[in-house]
């Protein structure tokens, strides 16, 4: 395995605004029947807990991984304040993988293709094959590389688009503000592109303020392979899972071109003599 650092920006002001902003989304719904249907799950890159606090608020048999401590101990905070028993969480980087019980499901959601590292995400896929039960299933989610959210970026797969990389900070970013008064503000710039490799760097600027004031400000990189449908079918197959589902994010039908987000349902052989 390389020693390449995987990298992503979910810490500090970014992780206290994913806590405080991202709450919702289609997600949660979609992949709750999988989570129901085969016990015990691990929510893997499980963040703040988004999916994973309204499962375990459901009785649902829930554990988590994620690479960023920061966005775990807000998890944990989560939990507490909604009288749940102390979740089981774990800090660590899905290529090194290493959780003391073997699950039913593996859900991924918004966690794959992090970091900038194709070796890493190969060898993710291993881990998330070796702790699954035989017959287990992992359902993960990916937004596509033409996806309408991240069409500015099209043009960097051209070399002439990319003289422009560096972009400039922009002079402001988006900003919200929690129930708390705080006001967060999040700039992102492309930074760099790197066409053979599919992989997209950017950095981010991360502050909160309050009236005005300071509390706290950080800059994040995080790089992106920006994987095509097909290629993670191959990857998966690779790993070792077996008769590839591909869904609409997220609907239950299969995607078109128009879709953003693919989901992929791959299954752990019963025994690994009928994966051959
Ligand atoms: C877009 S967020 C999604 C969080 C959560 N799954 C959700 O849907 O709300 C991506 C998460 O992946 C985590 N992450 C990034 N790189 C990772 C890696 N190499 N290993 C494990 N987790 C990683 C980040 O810390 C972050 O919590």
């Amino acid at each position: 395995m390389s020693d390449h650092k995987a990298q992503t920006w979910h810490y500090g002001v970014v992780a206290r605004w994913w806590a405080e902003f991202n709450l919702d989304g289609p997600e949660i719904d979609y992949f709750r029947p999988f989570v129901e249907a085969g016990q015990p799950v691990l929510d893997a890159a499980c963040g703040t807990g988004r999916l994973l606090i309204p499962y375990l608020q459901a009785g649902l048999d829930v554990d988590g991984a994620d690479i960023s401590p920061d966005m775990l101990a807000l998890c944990r905070e989560r939990a507490e304040r909604e009288g749940l028993e102390p979740p089981s969480l774990y800090a660590q980087a899905m290529h090194e993988l290493d959780m003391p019980r073997r699950y039913r499901t593996i859900v991924l959601c918004g966690g794959f293709g992090l970091g900038g590292h194709r070796e890493h995400d190969a060898e993710s896929l291993r881990r998330l094959y070796e702790h699954l039960e035989p017959g287990g299933l992992l359902v993960l989610d990916h937004e596509v590389p033409y996806a309408s959210r991240t069409m500015p970026w099209w043009k960097y797969w051209l070399r002439e688009g990319r003289s422009e990389l560096p972009r400039a900070w922009r002079d402001e970013g988006e900003r919200r503000v929690a129930l708390d008064g705080v006001e967060y503000e999040l700039r992102s710039r492309v930074v760099d592109f790197d066409a053979l490799l599919q992989r997209i760097t950017l950095e981010m600027r991360a502050t909160m303020r309050r009236d005005g004031e300071l509390l706290a400000e950080d800059e994040q990189v995080l790089a992106m392979t920006l994987y095509f449908t097909h290629e993670i079918v191959l990857m998966l197959e690779a790993a070792g899972f077996v008769g590839v589902e591909l869904r609409a994010g997220y609907a239950d039908r299969e995607p078109t071109a128009d879709d953003d987000f693919v989901v992929f349902i791959a299954k752990k052989p019963i025994s690994e003599a009928s994966a051959a």
